[in-house]
């Protein structure tokens, strides 16, 4: 009786990516059905591009209530699954796959994360200028969160190849009527646009282990104490950047909180429970804390 029971609940979940091997998901969520006490397990899938297309085929059959997609596959997935939310559509991105009776409908849910890390100072944002660093997969959510949920007045974004940050304006011109969007690489310009504006927000991974001692800001530009930062690179837990912005007294949000805020959206999706954050913080963090002692 058990097992018939066990064959037919889809239990299995899981993050698609390569080279994924320290992801957090998998300990995130794990702590989560733990504590609610749910049938579900949460495995990693780390494939090459030419396995991707199977993989997700089998996400139908193999008994998956879903997978989390991340690097290098967020926008590799669209063409192999059967719907996309709007809101994933407007990012270009899914990172979350829910497996509907063998229909695979794809979302979006780091723009969630992104608005519950921000929520608190949307004030101080609104009307506001800000500045993004990064046009990747995350920069397009970030900036679909932030001009969809705070109404700033400017984004500029920030981007090596400038090309990226280019199609990211021309994208969400039309889309945010109350925003106006800019892109540079010019230190000077920068500068000029952090010297006035309330919110800094990282997505490159410059920060991130091995490139830890790094930071994304110009050589001139200054923190101000009343400005926020916030950075979604969240290994190390407090990156150069925060503890800039942290030794200038501005409000500081790290990477932790987008993780969970995706994270928790996901798992709504998937198990139809709320996500029980504070465990799942917990989790995360342990996991951190341990990575920085393995790397002493
Ligand atoms: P993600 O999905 O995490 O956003 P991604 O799409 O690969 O990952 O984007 C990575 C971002 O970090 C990009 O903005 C990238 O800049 P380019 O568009 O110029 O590649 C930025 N980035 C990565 N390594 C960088 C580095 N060493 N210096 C500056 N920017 C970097």
């Amino acid at each position: 009786m058990k097992l018939q029971k066990f064959s037919e609940h889809q239990r299995h979940i899981g993050i698609i990516g390569h080279k994924i091997s320290h992801a957090l998901s998998p300990a995130m969520h794990t702590a989560a059905f733990k504590k609610l006490n749910l049938d579900y397990d949460y495995g990693v899938m780390d494939v090459t591009p030419e396995m991707l297309p199977n993989l997700v085929a089998s996400l139908r059959s193999l008994n998956f209530r879903g997978a989390n997609v991340t690097i290098p596959y967020k926008e590799k997935v669209i063409p192999l699954i059967d719907e996309v939310s709007e809101e994933a559509k407007m990012i270009g991105a899914v990172n979350t796959i829910v497996n509907n009776n063998g229909r695979l409908v794809g979302y979006n849910t780091d723009a969630h994360g992104v608005y519950v890390s921000l929520a608190y100072y949307a004030e101080e944002i609104k009307n506001n200028h800000v500045v993004i660093f990064g046009a990747g997969g995350a920069a397009r959510a970030t900036v679909y969160a932030v001009a969809k949920f705070f109404s700033p007045k400017r984004i500029m974004i920030v981007n090596r190849t400038l090309d990226n940050a280019r199609l990211i304006v021309e994208e969400f011109t039309p889309k945010f009527r109350l925003t106006k969007f800019f892109y540079t690489n010019e230190h000077e310009v920068i500068t000029r646009e952090i010297d006035v504006a309330s919110l800094l927000i990282n997505t490159t991974s410059v920060g991130m282990k091995p490139l830890a001692g790094l930071h994304p800001l110009p050589l001139n530009a200054v923190i101000q104490k009343h400005q926020i930062v916030m950075d979604i690179v969240y290994n190390p837990i407090e990156t150069t950047l925060l503890k800039m912005a942290h030794a200038a007294g501005a409000k500081t949000i790290g990477g932790v909180e987008m993780l969970l805020g995706q994270g928790a959206k996901a798992f709504e999706l998937f198990t139809h429970n709320e996500f029980p954050i504070s465990t799942s913080r917990e989790a995360v963090l342990k996991e951190l804390m341990q990575s920085h002692t393995n790397d002493k």
